[in-house]
């Protein structure tokens, strides 16, 4: 049997730590968009025991510790689907160690491709379930689209579409670790927060520019390095025209929002003469399910 499937990465418009929780994990608020740049996924499920994960890069475990393969694990002790082996095929196009989400993503895509194959008729609350214990931004990208996220990322509200824009994203050459900036936060000291209400209120309202210039993340107060190349990236989107530019997730990539796409291409070829990984995104793209 042979599924397949698109992960889309996701951006966070809003990102905003409340407070540490007991468990050590931290409770978050933030406003989640997935975006049309997606990895591309083929599952194969056969006889047999296991999982593996071929991405054809080798820093990408090919075992357990990859999160498409936690995934497929977690379906089948949910399930209690025994005998299945699954071999995962991942072309990547979404940057690694990035801020993009691309392991949730794949992780939460292979979820979708297996409730599809197996007849399992789960959905998107039981796979939600199911991913919140494979990483906390899975739950979000089971099905995507415009979304509130609290607790830990899995306590999601859906909200309305992000107002019609062009999205650049752009990330540097190197990577955070999301333990260690977790690590760095000391939530009683964060300096500058989003404003997460004003731009809900400006999502319903259709207000792009609204959105844009209310967006933050308090991550780009606690970078162990890179702040220039993150400084560097935002001038070069905010002087080509976009609305507002921020950092995503633990980072490094950076995108802008633009309501005209000529800027965002400009943005983005001035951006390439610097950075090898830029992207254009046309328009953001809408929930899964
Ligand atoms: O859940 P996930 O494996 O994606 O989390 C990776 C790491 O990020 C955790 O080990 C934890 O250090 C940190 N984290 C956190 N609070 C969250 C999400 C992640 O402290 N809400």
């Amino acid at each position: 049997m042979t599924g397949t499937g698109h992960a889309c990465a996701k951006i966070n418009i809003s990102l905003d730590i409340v407070s540490k929780m007991d468990d050590g994990y931290h409770n978050m608020r933030m406003v989640m968009q997935s975006v049309g740049l997606c990895d591309e996924l083929t599952v194969e499920c056969v006889p047999g025991k296991g999982v593996r994960v071929n991405s054809g890069l080798p820093f990408i475990p090919g075992d357990e510790r990859n999160i498409a393969a936690k995934a497929a694990l977690a379906f089948f002790a949910h399930t209690g689907i025994e005998n299945y082996r699954a071999r995962i095929k991942i072309k990547k196009n979404i940057p690694v160690c990035a801020g993009l989400g691309g392991g949730s993503a794949d992780g939460a895509c292979v979820l979708r491709i297996l409730d599809e194959m197996f007849e399992t008729g789960l959905g998107r609350d039981e796979l939600e379930k199911i991913g919140k214990n494979v990483g906390s931004d899975v739950p979000f990208c089971v099905s995507g689209g415009t979304r509130l996220a609290e607790g830990r990322g899995d306590i999601l509200t859906d909200l309305r579409p992000l107002p019609d824009c062009s999205v650049v994203i752009c990330k540097p050459p190197f990577s955070c670790s999301t333990p260690e900036l977790f690590g760095r936060i000391n939530c009683d000291k964060i300096r500058a927060r989003p404003d997460t209400e004003g731009i809900i209120a400006s999502i319903d309202k259709g207000d792009l520019s609204g959105v844009a210039r209310r967006m933050y993340n308090v991550f780009e107060d606690a970078l162990p390095r890179g702040a220039r190349d993150i400084s560097d990236i935002k001038y070069v989107m905010l002087d080509s025209g976009a609305l507002g530019a921020t950092m995503t997730g633990t980072g490094p990539a950076v995108f802008g929002l633009f309501d005209n796409v000529d800027d965002a291409r400009e943005a983005c070829e001035r951006l390439k003469a610097d950075y090898r990984e830029c992207f254009l995104i046309e328009s953001p793209a809408s929930a899964v399910f």
